[in-house]
């Protein structure tokens, strides 16, 4: 699958080089052809003799050899992928802030090619804020990360931070280059979920929803290259790793999430089941029941799609949902228009096997334009797909 795939591979100085030796043997079994740029401290932990045999190729090490001068630039224009593996925490902040003091830094940032990065640390360091932050800014960059593992680490502790297995980056290589990469270096915002209002310290409303639209949407953007960010209310579905997620109760906590990360969004795409209503007072201690009636007094919500409508900037595509139970077209319109949105998938609770808890989703897309489009009940991993073409075909009409 990767035969005469071009991957140069940056190898930093951390223990989980060893793991780097089975990568390349992965890689050249797999028919990829493999150039190696080791740092200095990366030869301390295995030698590029080591390298140099199973890649078949040369390792490179230093800028200047033997009084030459290794070029960089055709090192860099050669590559269809730049992998480092594994990533340190150090040249992960020189990545980040653009320090070029070595042959690896120099490579990268001449590079015409995406990269993926394995990161490798010690748990207490793969917690850093600083860290965290530089993952960010590579990310937005359109840096691609790939999760860490969890387990024994150098350190004998165990935490999070070993670096991924060669076998699952031998098959992310593969599906990358199956893939489209249509999203690379833009940047996503989602919410998906529920939201959960409440009205005493053990009560709440909410409502069916369970998040698995949004977050299916969510990965069919990671996958195509974009940096992504999710807003997600309380669901138990499971997010693939590398989506930044941000996990909110109320309406209100998505409200400022979402507003916190709207200005820098190129597509927002909000597909949470928000309350339009909450609890005018919470109360302090659990109700007790009295009387044959209560009555709770609710006031609304923010209505964070028609927020993001109201400041929507000239850069920034914005995607609303609708779930209707009756009048779907004409309600589907009249919010595409109330919130000046881009779109609206709208789907109906009257079609079987749509709406909240199933894996299967029917769809119907309308644009601010006029044009829309019937999807047949399919799954909503087909469903994101079909809607991410969607956005990014109105994106470059
Ligand atoms: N939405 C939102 N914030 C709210 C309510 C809704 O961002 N407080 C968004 C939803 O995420 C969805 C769209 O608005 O993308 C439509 O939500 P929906 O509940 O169907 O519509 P409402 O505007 O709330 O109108 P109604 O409930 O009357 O149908």
């Amino acid at each position: 699958m990767l035969k005469g795939k071009k991957i140069l591979l940056g190898i930093t100085g951390s223990i989980a080089v060893y793991k780097t030796a089975f990568l390349v043997r992965d890689l050249i079994r797999e028919g990829a052809e493999v150039k190696i740029i080791m740092t200095k401290d990366a030869t301390n932990f295995v030698t590029p003799l080591t390298f140099s045999t199973l890649s078949k190729n040369k390792v490179h090490t230093e800028l200047f050899n033997e009084g030459l001068w290794e070029n960089h630039v055709l090192l860099a224009r050669w590559a269809d992928i730049f992998l480092v593996a594994p990533a340190t925490f150090n040249s992960i902040a020189k990545m980040a802030s653009g320090i070029c003091d070595n042959l690896f830094l120099t490579v990268y940032f001449s590079l015409q090619c995406p990269t993926i990065v394995a990161p490798a640390m010690d748990d207490d360091m793969w917690k850093q804020p600083a860290i965290v932050k530089n993952i960010q800014t590579l990310k937005n960059r359109g840096v691609i990360f790939l999760p860490v593992g969890k387990g024994e680490l150098a350190s004998g502790l165990s935490g999070e931070g070993r670096m991924c297995e060669p076998e699952m980056i031998v098959n992310f290589l593969n599906e990358f280059f199956l893939s489209t990469k249509d999203f690379i270096a833009s940047k996503v915002v989602i919410s998906a979920g529920p939201t959960q209002e409440a009205i005493d310290p053990v009560r709440y409303i909410s409502n069916h929803s369970s998040g698995k639209m949004g977050i299916a949407i969510a990965e069919e953007f990671y996958k195509r290259g974009a940096s992504v960010t999710l807003i997600l209310g309380p669901t138990n579905e499971p997010v693939t790793q590398g989506i930044t997620t941000l996990n909110v109760t109320s309406a209100e906590e998505m409200y400022n999430s979402v507003m916190n990360f709207s200005t820098e969004a190129d597509v927002l795409c909000m597909a949470a089941a928000v309350a339009d209503y909450t609890p005018e007072q919470v109360a302090i201690q659990k109700i007790k029941k009295s009387g044959d009636s209560l009555q709770l007094q609710l006031k609304k919500t923010r209505d964070i799609l028609h927020a993001l409508g109201v400041k929507k900037a000239s850069h920034q595509t914005l995607i609303g949902f609708a779930l209707e139970t009756e009048n779907e077209a004409d309600n589907a319109r009249k919010k595409l228009s109330e919130k000046n949105a881009d779109m609206i998938v709208m789907n109906s609770l009257r079609d079987t096997g749509s709406g909240f808890g199933f894996d299967t989703n029917k769809i119907v897309i309308f644009e601010k334009n006029g044009k829309e489009a019937s999807f047949p009940l399919q799954s909503k991993k087909e469903a994101a797909k079909d809607i991410v073409d969607f956005i990014h075909r109105y994106r470059h009409e």
